[in-house]
């Protein structure tokens, strides 16, 4: 329990959030087979068709294993952390970290997906960087699929699209649990769940020139992923006792443009078909506003005997998402459209926005956490959250960020505030505490990061790790448990 006069609480989990795809690079080492992230090139801004290059076809998939599409691959080179995360954790620690979120890489550990063994190299990389971590006192916080889906799945099953790999993932989850059960603690299923929706190959290794429709094989796909999720949280419950399982959304809390009824009616849609991930992980059913939404969209979800009981019996033990903007919709073809990460809406006249027009919401994130702990009671974790900006490096090396410092000032304000409103919150991991390679536009140069990396746009440069002026801000907030800002 939080004490309310104090904001903070004593055990408040601070640190940052990665995914193995945009950070260890080192993508075909020790037996790792290829995952849907492995096939996503770099694509100049000026080349490309919309601002995300993560969607592929199953024509593209061929060219690449067929050397016929030459490209670069930001995405299998990261930023090395697979040969460089003792030097990153030395770093994490020295900011004072009590937590780290990273995900494992599927493929590392069953390089098709579906391997009779898994592979050992692997399992080992993990467990040297959960020791790693455990010397200086940082909890692992794991997420099992962070886009990740060994590209065998999607050759053999089409990803997610097909039930077989609820054992495919079940598979792994477990092997991961029984080898990793005194190292790690807190997990997380799937990494925003909800992208399925938007980028299905991103989201669950489907590729969606193979489904014949659309919308069905997506809601599908989700369906199986609800109930792996769900079976992963019963197997980590009686693997490791103790344990947490989140589940993850990228959350955006939408407003209506106006009063105008229409507006606030569509804001309610926009809002529950966001939130409908998460209802089904922490209240363990189907809300009802679906069956009209599936109706409509001829949409038949095909259930297995027991599916419902699984869902409603394993339940997240917390609710952990991701915060980087909110969404304004309007009822209305007019109006200018704001950009996203992968969601749309309207500009709100009252944000700024990032220079790749993501618009900054600070007070979106209090009313957020308050609506998500009113919906819920369940513990929450901000588990991304950021700025993605260029950095200049001076003459002497130094970086001032102070764009950045502004940006998680104003944002850890708002969550000290819904903290004191009543809200249950466990930790906070700010999005890409070491520069990464950008997940929708595979760019270097859009950087998150309070440690900076000597890579561009084109993979030039030494990989040479630096703290920005954040660094040493963000070890001051951690060091005062958010009550110096
Ligand atoms: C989230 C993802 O959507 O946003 C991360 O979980 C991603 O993987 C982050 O990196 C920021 O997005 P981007 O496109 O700026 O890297």
């Amino acid at each position: 329990m939080t004490d309310a006069k104090k904001g903070f609480p004593e055990n408040f989990l601070w640190g940052g959030a990665t995914a193995a795809n945009q950070l260890e690079g080192a993508f075909d080492a020790d037996g790792k087979g290829l995952s849907s992230a492995d096939m996503v090139a770099y694509v100049p801004k000026a080349e490309r068709s919309n601002d995300h290059t993560i969607e592929i076809t199953s024509g593209r998939i061929e060219q690449i294993l067929s050397g016929e599409f030459k490209a670069r691959f930001p995405k299998r080179e990261g930023v090395d952390f697979y040969h460089r995360y003792k030097e990153d954790i030395a770093l994490f620690a020295e900011m004072g970290f009590k937590v780290f979120r990273l995900s494992i890489n599927w493929a590392r550990i069953f390089p098709n997906g579906d391997d009779a063994e898994p592979n050992e190299a692997g399992l080992k990389f993990y467990d040297n960087v959960f020791d790693e971590l455990h010397k200086y006192g940082i909890e692992p916080l794991v997420t099992l699929a962070h886009y990740e889906t060994p590209l065998g799945l999607t050759q053999k099953y089409n990803g997610w699209a097909s039930r077989e790999v609820i054992a495919c993932y079940t598979r792994y989850a477990e092997t991961v649990f029984r080898r990793y059960q005194d190292k790690v603690k807190y997990w997380i299923t799937f990494n925003e769940i909800n992208m399925m929706t938007l980028s299905p190959f991103t989201g669950g290794g489907v590729v969606i020139d193979r489904a014949e429709n659309k919308l069905q094989t997506i809601y599908q796909a989700l369906h199986h992923q609800f109930v792996a999720s769900a079976l992963a949280t019963k197997l980590l419950h009686e693997i490791i006792p103790g344990s947490q399982m989140g589940c993850m959304l990228a959350r955006m809390e939408s407003y209506a443009n106006t009063c105008n009824p229409e507006d606030v009616r569509l804001n309610q849609h926009e809002n529950q078909m966001n939130l409908y991930f998460t209802d089904v992980h922490a209240r363990g059913e189907y809300p009802k506003y679906m069956d009209r939404y599936f109706a409509e969209n001829n949409i038949v979800l095909h259930k297995e005997p027991g599916d419902d009981e699984i869902l409603k019996l394993h339940t997240v033990d917390y609710v952990a998402f991701s915060y980087y903007m909110t969404l304004t919709v309007s009822a209305s073809p007019e109006g200018e459209r704001a950009q996203g990460n992968l969601f749309g809406g309207v500009k709100n006249p009252y944000l700024k926005a990032s220079e790749w027009g993501w618009q900054i919401d600070p007070v979106g994130l209090r009313i957020m956490l308050n609506t998500m702990y009113d919906r819920y009671r369940k513990p929450l974790f901000i588990v991304e959250n950021g700025l993605g900006a260029y950095d200049k490096v001076e003459a002497d090396g130094s970086i001032h960020d102070s764009y950045r410092i502004d940006y998680l000032r104003q944002h850890i304000a708002q969550m000290k505030e819904a903290i004191l409103d009543g809200v249950e919150l466990i930790g906070y991991t700010s999005w890409g505490p070491i520069d990464l390679v950008s997940m929708s536009t595979s760019e270097m140069s859009k950087r998150y990061g309070f440690i900076y990396v000597d890579l561009d746009d084109d993979g030039n440069g030494t990989l040479n790790r630096s703290k920005k002026d954040s660094f040493h801000w963000y070890k001051k907030v951690i060091a005062s448990n958010g009550a110096e800002l």
